[in-house]
């Protein structure tokens, strides 16, 4: 595979960790960008939050002085407020790359016309894109657009959308094979990126939805012609995936294939990553325990050590149960591959009353996006 070209950015292995808000902090894509290489994308962050500093925005806009290329996720429900996020973190510095959230199915969001359902308003996913783009210019800084097929199979936008992105001077567009209505059920429909590819030929197009393995990462690009490939819920527990990757992609068989030992020393460090990132360790602890059940499965581990691993609250207390786990253990092949993570059925997405009317922005429903942005927790 040719380098990945986003803009002025060469990413030698074309692979980009997806953006998993609770997940793809400093500390995790250390974890990640140790074992493979390629494209780290941080948390997303929402738009206001980001242009009122708060805090917890600049946290997850923060990256480790060796990161490069340094990657953020904005999203934002309003041209002028993500147009001024993005000159924000292009014109200080903060970041070498600014991906674009349209892909968030959750109906809080879907339900006042924000996330996935977002690009059925055509004029108003064309304005916050060209805001982007135009803020981030100046500064030599690629805008990159992930979203989804549609709302669902009667309303899909992906195709025009990746087109208007394209013709706005966006540098790659991702796409996430499902629908709002899909969630994350059943299996992502890789036919779709073979679609887009199509239609998208002035910029890559980058393929995303279940990737568990390197070799599925190889099948995608084969079947669907994409640029590069997008891994989320495959990685989770599994950081080494990542050189998994990087050898797939330069040809290698080579694979790694971690004993519970190994698996209990990357936790730990995981851990102390997380302490460093957050600077609490109560903090960094609670929210390590998500992971755990991640990096332990397939492994044989017995329900009331996974559980207390799972309420963990201290490195002492991390050390103390690891040392109880059965090191020896071997890797159990099978049953620590295949899917991970997120799952569930599909759901009738929450629109705003009348969404599907009109493909133009009316102004009640200008009013109601405000708030579509406001119940998003990123930052
Ligand atoms: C825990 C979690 C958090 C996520 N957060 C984001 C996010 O902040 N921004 C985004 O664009 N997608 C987000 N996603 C979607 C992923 O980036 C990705 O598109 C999706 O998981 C499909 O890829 P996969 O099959 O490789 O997991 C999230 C997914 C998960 C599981």
């Amino acid at each position: 595979m040719p380098p990945l070209r986003i803009g002025p950015l060469s990413i030698d292995t074309p692979v980009v960790l997806a953006p998993m808000a609770g997940v793809t902090n400093a500390a995790f894509r250390r974890l990640c960008r140790e074992s493979g290489a390629g494209l780290y994308v941080a948390e997303m962050v929402t738009s206001r939050a980001l242009v009122e500093r708060g805090e917890e925005s600049l946290r997850i806009i923060s990256h480790e002085p060796d990161e490069k290329p340094r990657s953020v996720q904005v999203y934002g429900v309003d041209p002028a407020t993500v147009g001024a996020a993005v000159r924000m973190i292009a014109a200080e510095d903060r970041a070498d790359h600014v991906d674009l959230n349209f892909g968030c199915p959750v109906p809080k969001v879907t339900r006042k016309g924000g996330g996935a359902v977002l690009p059925w308003k055509r004029d108003l996913f064309t304005s916050i894109v060209r805001s982007a783009v135009d803020a981030a210019a100046p500064y030599g800084v690629p805008v990159t657009v992930k979203m989804r097929k549609g709302i669902d199979a009667d309303h899909l936008t992906y195709l025009e959308a990746g087109r208007v992105a394209q013709d706005v001077g966006v540098a790659a567009v991702a796409l996430h094979a499902r629908t709002a209505a899909d969630y994350y059920s059943g299996t992502a429909d890789w036919e779709a990126i073979a679609r887009l590819k199509e239609a998208v030929t002035d910029i890559p197009v980058l393929g995303n939805g279940d990737i568990w393995s390197a070799e599925d990462a190889l099948a995608m690009v084969e079947r669907t012609g994409c640029d590069g490939v997008v891994v989320g819920r495959g990685c989770q527990g599994r950081p080494w995936l990542f050189a998994d990757l990087a050898a797939a992609f330069a040809g290698s068989d080579e694979r790694v294939r971690p004993g519970l030992r190994e698996v209990a020393t990357v936790i730990r460090r995981h851990a102390e990553l997380m302490v460093e990132h957050f600077g609490e360790e109560s903090k960094a602890l609670r929210e390590m325990r998500k992971h755990m059940a991640w990096y332990l499965k397939g492994y044989v581990v017995g329900g009331q050590l996974r559980a207390a691993l799972g309420l963990v609250s201290t490195l002492t207390e991390l050390d103390d149960l690891l040392a109880t786990l059965d090191l020896d253990q071997p890797y159990p092949g099978e049953a620590a591959e295949g899917q991970r993570g997120r799952a569930g059925s599909p759901k009738r997405p929450s629109l705003p009353a009348g969404w599907l009317d009109s493909r133009e922005l009316s102004e009640d429903f200008r009013r109601a996006l405000h708030e579509a942005e406001l119940s998003v927790s990123g930052g």
